[in-house]
């Protein structure tokens, strides 16, 4: 440990990591020197069916072209080769469910599974460019349906087992997608809860409202019952399980759409983020490698994630099974049965290398060192984290305790856009700071720039710095699905002079120059790592009979990050049951998006502040949420509103 400018610590790798590591200096020198010739060896490290003509073409912007002209097979990269090469018996994916059963599939298993769901999905007349919908827990089935999507040029989208069918029609409706494939139900808690029934749910939403599905495909995994429509729903066991294990993986073009993934923005709608094949499998593999520094073969590797989020995709599928990764996939939760469980698989399967959210950090250490110290943790020696900004308690502590005082800890930021990690320490080289993402990767290019895209300056802390991208990157999103104008307005407008990509994150550079991510800058939360929109939220607050408007802001939470903070006028023939509405707002913000978007206070206020334009102000209502003073109300219609909304949190 060290001391530096303005940071208490920074931790350097040990002398014996970084000689072993992947990652060296002499990266960053590489890609400074020759950006596309450093991006075209990454991509070498992929089997190409046919080379590409040209690295980059960014004459179409902001609409990127890499790797034109190549083809490739996105799984065959993740799975076939690997068989191909020898490793076939290799354990690809040590699963553990959530009540204590477990699988171990191998690579050579993992291709026969995805050969089979190829064949069926042909059989069912799927082609290349079609989208499929996947809504399902953590099932090694979900991977296999992503696999076989990717390996016939089938578009997936991916739709988090924990959204409402509402979220899920949304979401199979924007892509129309032709075969939706889930569960029966999910263990949660000890429990089976229903999924299927969603499915149905959202299918019958709307009255009789055609949709595109023609197929709903049904993996058999809590034997719950299930509502059935014959013709139309199909078991996995008796289709796909029977199907031909030979497949032979057909190329396809490097910029194939390979997966939409709907995230949040600042508008109700959430956006179809677009990736394509080449750049995105390129990136995604280059960073797994070299900022996890896995070691096929050697390493066994965690990442916590689903694969509903970019994380799961990019760090459980892909990223992963491109470098021949054995890795975990668990089902459940952490305190399934109790908080050793994390624990517990990490000593049973020898995880070496793991990668979570800053809130479960912060989690193990509301639940105390004990519960880790009870096991053998002595196999990891690599952290990752993503999300959220982690604070540097919870870093020194995930450091100190989880990895005992010696395993590097990697805060890897990126986005859903931005399809793999762009700013991150490299393990081998990097002297950490806790709190800091430090700096692009080698062939990244980012800046914190001011409101009109100057440079900010090192140390100059009260800045308000945004951070942008200012060149391309191979993995970025190459659209929003369905509108192209959306696209550009969103992340293309603020810096439309300069060419720039706008994250919607505030950042910073000490004055050693190492990057700090802050957090959003738009009306986008951050809820345990989930991106939710403050106007999703209050769509579905407003579509209550009760609610006549609402304002929801993110206020700081201990160990969510944010929490959602609601104000809501009521309708002049609600009443006002108190505690009762309250908690019947909740459960309809619940069902309406998620679980994980139910507030966690609403406050029910004669009116909300608003600007003399009818802006809401919700900086403002920020500052009552975390019960700060107030910021400049002269712009407000009614000052006198505070206290009125003051008095309902009291
Ligand atoms: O605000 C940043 C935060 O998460 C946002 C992206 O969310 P999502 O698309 O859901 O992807 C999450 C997983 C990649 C970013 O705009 N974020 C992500 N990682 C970090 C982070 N904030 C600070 N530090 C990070 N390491």
């Amino acid at each position: 440990m060290t001391e530096t400018a303005d940071h208490k610590d920074s931790y350097s790798p040990s002398a014996e990591f970084a000689a072993a590591a992947n990652a060296g200096a002499e990266l960053y020198e590489q890609a400074s020197a020759d950006r596309d010739a450093f991006w075209a060896e990454q991509a070498s490290r992929l089997h190409w069916h046919q080379p590409w003509g040209q690295v980059l073409d960014w004459s179409d912007a902001p609409v990127a072209k890499w790797f034109a002209d190549g083809k490739l097979n996105v799984a065959y990269n993740c799975v076939d080769r690997h068989v191909l090469d020898g490793h076939g018996d290799q354990v690809a994916i040590h699963w553990e469910g959530e009540p204590g059963d477990s699988r171990a599939v191998t690579y050579r298993e993992l291709l026969a599974e995805v050969s089979r769901a190829a064949n069926y999905f042909t059989e069912l007349g799927l082609e290349a460019g079609d989208r499929v919908a996947i809504y399902m827990p953590m099932v090694p089935e979900a991977i296999v349906a992503m696999l076989a999507c990717a390996r016939l040029g089938l578009t997936h989208s991916v739709v988090f087992a924990g959204f409402s069918p509402t979220a899920l029609r949304q979401r199979v409706d924007d892509a129309s997608a032709r075969l939706i494939i889930t569960t029966d139900g999910q263990w949660r808690r000890g429990k089976a809860a229903p999924l299927k029934e969603a499915v149905d749910e959202a299918l019958f939403a709307n009255g009789d409202v055609p949709h595109s599905v023609e197929h709903v495909l049904v993996v058999r995994r809590t034997e719950i019952e299930v509502p059935w429509t014959e013709g139309r729903d199909l078991w996995w066991h008796e289709t796909v399980t029977q199907a031909s294990p030979e497949h032979e993986a057909q190329p396809f073009d490097a910029e194939h759409p390979l997966f939409i993934l709907y995230t949040s923005g600042t508008t109700g709608k959430p956006k179809g983020i677009l990736h394509t094949s080449g750049g995105y499998l390129t990136q995604v593999s280059y960073t797994h490698h070299n900022v996890f520094d896995h070691k096929a073969g050697q390493d066994v590797y965690w990442c916590t994630a689903d694969i509903g989020w970019v994380t799961g995709h990019s760090y459980i599928v892909y990223g992963p099974l491109s470098n021949r990764a054995t890795q975990v996939v668990y089902e459940g939760t952490p305190n399934f049965p109790d908080e050793h469980r994390h624990w517990q698989i990490v000593e049973k399967y020898g995880v070496s290398i793991y990668y979570t959210a800053p809130t479960l950090v912060r989690t193990f250490m509301k639940w105390g060192r004990e519960i880790p110290a009870a096991h053998d943790l002595s196999s990891l020696r690599l952290l990752g984290s993503v999300g959220e900004p982690i604070n540097p308690e919870a870093w020194r502590w995930y450091r100190d305790v989880i990895g005992a005082g010696t395993a590097p800890v990697v805060d890897t930021w990126w986005q859903t856009e931005t399809g793999a990690i762009m700013i991150s320490p490299l393990p081998g080289v990097t002297a950490t700071k806790p709190g800091a993402a430090m700096a692009p990767l080698p062939g990244i290019s980012a800046l914190v720039v001011d409101e009109e895209g100057k440079p900010v300056q090192r140390g100059e802390t009260e800045a308000n710095g945004y951070l942008v991208l200012d060149q391309p990157w191979p993995s970025m999103l190459r659209g929003i699905w369905g509108d192209m104008e959306r696209y550009r307005a969103t992340y293309w407008e603020r810096y439309a002079a300069q060419g720039w990509y706008f994250a919607g994150d505030g950042a910073k550079l000490d004055a050693d120059g190492d990057l700090w991510v802050l957090g959003r800058v738009d009306d986008v939360m951050n809820v345990s790592g989930h991106r939710i929109s403050t106007a999703e939220v209050e769509s579905a607050l407003v579509g209550h009979s009760g609610v006549a408007e609402a304002a929801v802001v993110g206020a700081s939470d201990e160990t969510t990050g944010q929490g959602i903070v609601a104000f809501v006028i009521l309708t002049a023939e609600a009443k006002d049951t108190g505690a009762a509405l309250v908690d019947e707002l909740k459960a309809e913000v619940s069902r309406e998006i998620s679980p994980i978007a139910r507030p966690r206070e609403i406050h029910v206020v004669p009116e909300l502040p608003k600007t003399r334009s009818g802006k809401i102000m919700r900086r403002l209502l920020r500052d009552v949420a975390e019960g700060r003073e107030l910021g400049d109300t002269s712009t407000l219609v009614d000052p006198n509103v505070f206290e009125a909304i003051r008095a309902t949190k009291a």
